[in-house]
């Protein structure tokens, strides 16, 4: 972030006076933001609170002649690292979708070569219109980043899918593109620690189905898992991440393999190799069912009874394997006795270093961890963190252990 500079694009909308914050939190990191408000923003925020925290000259008409020979339009638009539209409204996005451009916001968009975040906020019901959803696709398609908004109340009264996420959300967003490898900015093409290098991930949980209808699965979200995934692609590696059922998306430049069940993620692990490194994080199941071939009916012999059979071990068998990769990473989901369960798992699987977490909280689809990282040397206790810090910093970890930086 040091030294970075965002276009802050500021959309017509109620949430825009969330992006005062959003301000706020780039330049704390060291970066610099130049604002353009657009007519419809400038209802929301004011040109004076955007220059106040931004300590910059904020843009607002295409007709400022005065700007044009400061500093062309065009010019703005690629002195940036990142663009970033937020809140971005969904007559924005049209906008934007069908390279309309009648006003600065609009023409900077249509005329820039940096890569484009729009951060969107809107009405539930527009977020969820074909039109707005086509043209989120649209812009998906042209390569600009489109983050989903939250859920919950919304200043309308309404309630849904359509919130502009929480500041420091975005901000996270901003922070990992600026560090991303995939985007053509300028600082970010010299060589990452990770390239080079493939790196396999399992994350989220299995399902095994007991018939057609039912499975048996736990309440793994996936989401430390993705972040470790997303890290390490932005460490340079090629992640192939192998996921069991989970409402995330794949982190920019991961390859995804979709399974179901332990069987399947067992198998695509297998594709998946070689490897130079594993990180399994998945909560496989440690069971499955001999499942039904229809669906089992209620009161016809009376309450059916369940029996279990073991699945296959798949960090253990990896680390028997001849394919072994150079390190291997297990993760431990504990409710009591962590550190002592922990070590004895390490023995047990034949993995390099698992990553021990106390499940007995709501850690298990939350958004913070606690973790203790056993290796044959000792064991490092970490300080409670977000799900996407603990990823970072277990991806830098990789990266010095794999001979990198
Ligand atoms: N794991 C695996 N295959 C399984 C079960 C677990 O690869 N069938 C992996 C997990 O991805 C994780 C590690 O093993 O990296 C530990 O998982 P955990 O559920 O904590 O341990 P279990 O093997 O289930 O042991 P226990 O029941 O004693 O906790």
């Amino acid at each position: 972030m040091q030294d970075k500079r965002v276009l802050l694009v500021i959309g017509g909308g109620i949430a825009a006076y969330k992006s005062c914050e959003l301000i706020r939190l780039i330049r704390k990191a060291g970066g610099a933001v130049t604002c353009v408000l657009t007519e419809g923003g400038s209802q929301f925020v004011t040109p004076m609170t955007l220059a106040a925290l931004s300590e910059e000259k904020v843009y607002t008409s295409l007709w400022d002649l005065k700007d044009e020979a400061e500093m062309g339009h065009i010019q703005l638009s690629r002195e940036a690292d990142l663009v970033v539209v937020c809140p971005a409204t969904a007559d924005l996005m049209a906008k934007m979708a069908a390279g309309i451009a009648d006003d600065l916001a609009t023409t900077l968009l249509l005329a820039t070569d940096t890569q484009v975040l729009a951060v969107p906020a809107m009405n539930v019901r527009m977020w969820d219109h074909a039109a707005t959803q086509r043209n989120v696709e649209r812009l998906r398609d042209d390569g600009v980043i489109v983050m989903h908004p939250d859920s919950g109340a919304m200043a309308c009264g309404e309630y849904g899918e359509g919130r502009l996420p929480e500041p420091d959300a975005v901000f996270l967003e901003i922070e990992s593109l600026l560090s991303s490898p995939f985007l053509k900015i300028p600082g970010a093409e010299a060589a990452l620690p990770l390239d080079g290098k493939h790196i396999l991930v399992t994350a989220g949980p299995t399902q095994e189905p007991i018939d057609p209808v039912r499975y048996i699965a736990n309440r793994s979200s996936g989401k430390q898992g993705y972040a470790i995934a997303g890290a390490l692609a932005r460490l340079g590696a090629r992640v192939t991440l192998v996921s069991g059922p989970v409402s995330l998306e794949a982190p920019r430049g991961v390859d995804r393999v979709d399974i179901q069940t332990a069987r399947e993620m067992e198998t695509a692990v297998e594709n998946a190799l070689p490897a130079d490194a594993a990180i399994l994080v998945a909560a496989v199941a440690d069971w499955r069912a001999e499942a039904a071939p229809r669906k089992i009916k209620k009161g016809a012999s009376g309450t059916p009874e369940l029996t279990l059979i073991e699945n296959p071990d798949i960090l253990a068998g990896l680390a028997k394997s001849d394919r072994r990769p150079d390190l291997l990473i297990g993760f431990a989901a504990e409710t009591d006795k962590v550190v002592g369960h922990a070590k004895a798992k390490l023995d047990r699987k034949g993995c390099d270093w698992i990553v021990a977490n106390d499940v007995s909280g709501d850690v298990m689809g939350g958004d913070d961890n606690a973790v203790h990282l056993v290796t044959a040397d000792g064991v490092e206790s970490w300080e409670q963190a977000s799900k996407t810090d603990v990823a970072r910093k277990l991806a830098q970890r990789i990266a010095d252990q794999l001979g990198g930086s």
